[in-house]
C-alpha cells in the first residue's frame, strides 16, 4: 500500500523538511465502483465508539447535539421498521451523524457521500488508506508556511493521496474549519493572539480519530465513500443496493442552509458558486433553485426513508414547491416505475446548541422532516410539534 514512515518525521529527517506531495499509489478501492455490501465484523476498538468528538475534521456547519437527535428518531423507527441496513449521508461534510450511528451500532452501515472533492477524497483515504494518512499527518508541521503551501497547493490527479493531507491540514488550522475562499489561518497572518495556527491541532486525538474511522472501514460499518452530486447518490444508492429498498435503506440529508452557506462550502446550492459576493447575502428567492429541485425529488421520487434537517426557516414549511406538503406526491407512472410509496411527511423542531466563538455557546432551533413511520417520530421532550 505505499511507504510507511516513521514518527515524527520532522525531526528526525536530515533536511526536518516535510515530503511536499505524496507520490504512492492510491488506495486500492473506492471511486468508480460501488464496493458489495459485506457482513459487519466485530471492531478492533469498541471504545472509540464513546469518544465525545468522532470526526477528525471540526466542519463548519456541522451542528452539535443533532447526530444524537437523528440517532434518537433511527432508534424509535427501530420499532416499525427495523434498524437500517444501509445509512446514507449524501451531504456528509464532517460526516459526525455517520459516524455516530456506524460506531454505536444503530445502523448497519454507513454511505458518506459529498460533492466536494477535498471532502470526499479526505474520507476516501481517511477510510480505506488510514495508516497512510496517520504517518503523512504526523510526519507534517503545522505552521503558517505550510498552510500558505497546501492553500496554494494543487493535486494532479483526483486520486493524489495528499488532497486528504490538504483538507485535514486545512480543515484544522483555518478559521471555522472552512476549506476555501477567503477564511485566513487561526491565529492570523501575524500569529501573535491568544491562538496560534496549530491550536486545534492535536496530533494524538487525530489519530485516535482517524483510527476509529479506519475500524469502522474495515469492518464494513463504512459501505463506502463517494464523490458525487446528492442526487447521484440517492439514486445510485437505489440502483446498486435494490434489495434493500423501500425501509432497509435511511437518508440523512443536511444540505447547505438557506444562508450562509455560500460563505463556508466549495459545493454550494448556489448557481454562482461557493463563495458569497463581499457584502453579504440577502434571501433572493430566484437564486435558490437547487432547494426546490432538492424538495421536488424527496417529495416525488425518494425510493428509500428520509430525514432532512435546515434552518429554521418559515417558508421551508410554508412554500409547496418545498415541504409545506405532509405527504409525499409521487405520479402514478413513479409509484410503478420507481416503486415509490406516499410516505407521510412529518416535521418537528429541535433546540440544538452550537458554538458562535470557541467561549460562547447559543441555542437555535433546527428544523426536521422525515419520512419515517409518523407513528414512531417523536412530539414531545426535545421534538417539538410544528402546530
Ligand atoms: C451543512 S454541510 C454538512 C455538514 C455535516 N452534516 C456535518 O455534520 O459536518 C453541507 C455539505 O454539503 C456539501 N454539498 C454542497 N452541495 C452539494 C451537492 N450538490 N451535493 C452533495 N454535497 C453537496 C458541502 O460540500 C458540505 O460538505
Amino acid at each position: 500500500m505505499g511507504t510507511r514512515l516513521s514518527r515524527p518525521t520532522t525531526t528526525n529527517r536530515a533536511s526536518g523538511a516535510p515530503r511536499l506531495v505524496a507520490t504512492d499509489a492510491a488506495p486500492a478501492h473506492i471511486a468508480s465502483e460501488p464496493r458489495r455490501l459485506e457482513p459487519v465484523t466485530p471492531l478492533k476498538d469498541a471504545s472509540c465508539g464513546l469518544m465525545r468528538y468522532q470526526s477528525p475534521l471540526r466542519y463548519p456547519g456541522a451542528k452539535s447535539g443533532l447526530s444524537g437527535v437523528i440517532g434518537e428518531l433511527i432508534t424509535a423507527a427501530r420499532s416499525s421498521i427495523g434498524p437500517p441496513e444501509l445509512f446514507l449521508e449524501p451531504f456528509a461534510g464532517g460526516s459526525a451523524t455517520s459516524l455516530r450511528l456506524a460506531g454505536a451500532g444503530l445502523a448497519n452501515r454507513v454511505l458518506i457521500a459529498d460533492a466536494d472533492p477535498l471532502v470526499a477524497r479526505f474520507w476516501q483515504v481517511a477510510a480505506a488508506d488510514t495508516e497512510w494518512l496517520i504517518d503523512r499527518m504526523w510526519e507534517e508541521p503545522v505552521t503558517l508556511e505550510r498552510w500558505d503551501f497546501w492553500r496554494s497547493w494543487k493535486p494532479s490527479s483526483a486520486s493524489d493521496r495528499d488532497i486528504a493531507m490538504k483538507c485535514l491540514f486545512l480543515n484544522r488550522t483555518t478559521f471555522s474549519g472552512i476549506l476555501h475562499g477567503r477564511a485566513g489561518p487561526i491565529g492570523g497572518r501575524r500569529q501573535d493572539g491568544p491562538y496560534s495556527i496549530d491550536c486545534r491541532f492535536n496530533k494524538e486525538g487525530i489519530e485516535r480519530r482517524l483510527r476509529f474511522v479506519g475500524d469502522l472501514y474495515a469492518t464494513n460499518r463504512i459501505a463506502d465513500v463517494w464523490c458525487k452530486d446528492w442526487q447521484h447518490s440517492l439514486v445510485d444508492v437505489a440502483e446498486w443496493y435494490p434489495q434493500l429498498l423501500p425501509n432497509k435503506v435511511v437518508t440523512y440529508l443536511d444540505p447547505p442552509y438557506l444562508e450562509r452557506s455560500m460563505r463556508l462550502y466549495g459545493k454550494s446550492f448556489d448557481p454562482s458558486g461557493g463563495y458569497a459576493p463581499k457584502g453579504g447575502i440577502s434571501i433572493d428567492w430566484s437564486g435558490k433553485a437547487e432547494h426546490y429541485r432538492l424538495a421536488e425529488y424527496l417529495r416525488r421520487r425518494a425510493q428509500f426513508r428520509w430525514i432532512l434537517s435546515y434552518d429554521n426557516h418559515p417558508v421551508l414549511i410554508g412554500d409547496e414547491g418545498l415541504y409545506a406538503a405532509n405527504q409525499m406526491g409521487p405520479t402514478a407512472e413513479e409509484r410503478s416505475l420507481l416503486g415509490v410509496r406516499s410516505w407521510k411527511i412529518s416535521k418537528r423542531l429541535v433546540n440544538l446548541r452550537y458554538s458562535v466563538t470557541s467561549k460562547i455557546r447559543s441555542e437555535r432551533s433546527e428544523l426536521l422532516i422525515t419520512t419515517l413511520p409518523p407513528g414512531t417520530v417523536p412530539s414531545d421532550g426535545k421534538f417539538m410539534a410544528i402546530p
